[in-house]
C-alpha cells in the first residue's frame, strides 16, 4: 500500500465547520489516524451490523455496472461486496490500519472488481477531474475534519453527471439528543468523529455550489438516525 505526505495533517479547521466548544481538541487527520488505529481490530465487531442500512443503501445508489466508483473513507470495506461486481471500485482511507482489513476482505471475498485500494486524504485526492462515474462515501463526512473541503474534492473527481452519495448521521436540532451529541461533541478528537453535524453543513455547501444539485435526501434504519445524500455533479 503506498503511503502518501499529506501536509494537511498539521493543519487546523479554518472554522468553517469546528462545531465542537471553543476549547475542544480540533478533529485533525493526526487524530483521526490514532482513533481509527485504535477502532480496526474491533470495527467490524462494533459496526458491522449497526450501519449495514446504510452501506446497502450507498452502494445501491452508487453502482454504476460497467462504470469506475470511487469509495471515500472505505475503512474496513465493508460495503464493498455489496456492489454489483461488474462495478469497478477504487476504495481509499487515511487510515493504514483500517485499509489492511479492507484489502483481507478483497481478498478472501475474491473481489476481483476492487481495482485499488490506497491511503489517501478526501481534501487531496490523487485522481484527475472528472475520473469517476459516481463516489460513495458511507458514515464518513462526520469523521473527516474538514467536510467542505472533502465535498470539493469529491466533486471534482466524479464526471459532469455523475453522483456523490453520502450517507451520515446528522444531528438532532433541539431535545435531550441535541443536548447529548453537544456533550459528545467535546470528545470529537478523541472519538474520531463528530456527533453535531447539523443539515446546514451539507445543505450550505450545496446552496452555495452551482457545479451540484441536490437530487435526494432519505432517512435511513436504525430509526431513521441517518441520512442518505445523493448530489449529481452539473
Ligand atoms: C466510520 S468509518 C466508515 C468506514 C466505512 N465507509 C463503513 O461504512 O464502515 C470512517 C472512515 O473515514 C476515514 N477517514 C476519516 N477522515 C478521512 C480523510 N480525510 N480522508 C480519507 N478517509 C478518512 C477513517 O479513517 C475511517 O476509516
Amino acid at each position: 500500500m503506498q503511503e502518501e505526505t499529506f501536509p494537511g495533517d498539521a493543519r487546523v479547521l479554518d472554522g468553517r465547520s469546528a462545531p465542537q466548544g471553543a476549547d475542544a481538541p480540533i478533529l485533525d487527520n493526526k487524530h483521526v489516524k490514532t482513533s481509527y488505529a485504535r477502532w480496526a481490530p474491533i470495527y467490524d465487531l462494533v459496526f458491522a451490523l449497526v450501519l449495514r442500512p446504510g452501506r446497502k443503501a450507498a452502494a445501491a445508489a452508487g453502482e454504476r455496472p460497467g462504470g469506475r466508483v470511487l469509495d471515500v473513507g472505505v475503512g474496513t470495506g465493508l460495503e464493498l461486496p455489496m456492489f454489483d461486481r461488474r462495478t469497478r471500485l477504487i476504495g481509499v482511507d487515511l487510515s493504514e490500519p483500517m485499509l489492511r482489513r479492507a484489502q483481507h476482505r478483497v481478498s478472501s471475498k475474491a473481489l476481483r472488481n476492487v481495482e485499488g485500494l490506497g491511503v489517501m486524504d478526501a481534501t487531496r485526492l490523487a485522481f484527475p477531474d472528472g475520473h469517476f462515474d459516481a463516489v460513495v462515501a458511507p458514515y464518513v463526512l462526520t469523521v473527516v475534519p474538514d467536510p467542505e473541503a472533502s465535498l470539493d474534492e469529491l466533486v471534482r473527481v466524479v464526471k459532469p453527471g455523475g453522483e456523490i452519495i453520502l450517507v451520515n448521521h446528522v444531528g438532532a436540532a433541539s431535545g435531550p439528543m441535541a443536548w447529548i451529541e453537544a456533550w459528545l461533541g467535546t470528545r470529537s478528537a478523541d472519538l474520531g468523529w463528530r456527533p453535531q453535524f447539523p443539515w446546514s453543513i451539507l445543505g450550505d455547501w450545496i446552496g452555495s455550489n452551482p457545479q451540484v444539485r441536490l437530487l435526494e435526501r432519505r432517512s435511513l434504519p436504525p430509526f431513521g438516525l441517518f441520512t442518505l445524500a445523493r448530489i449529481m455533479r452539473l
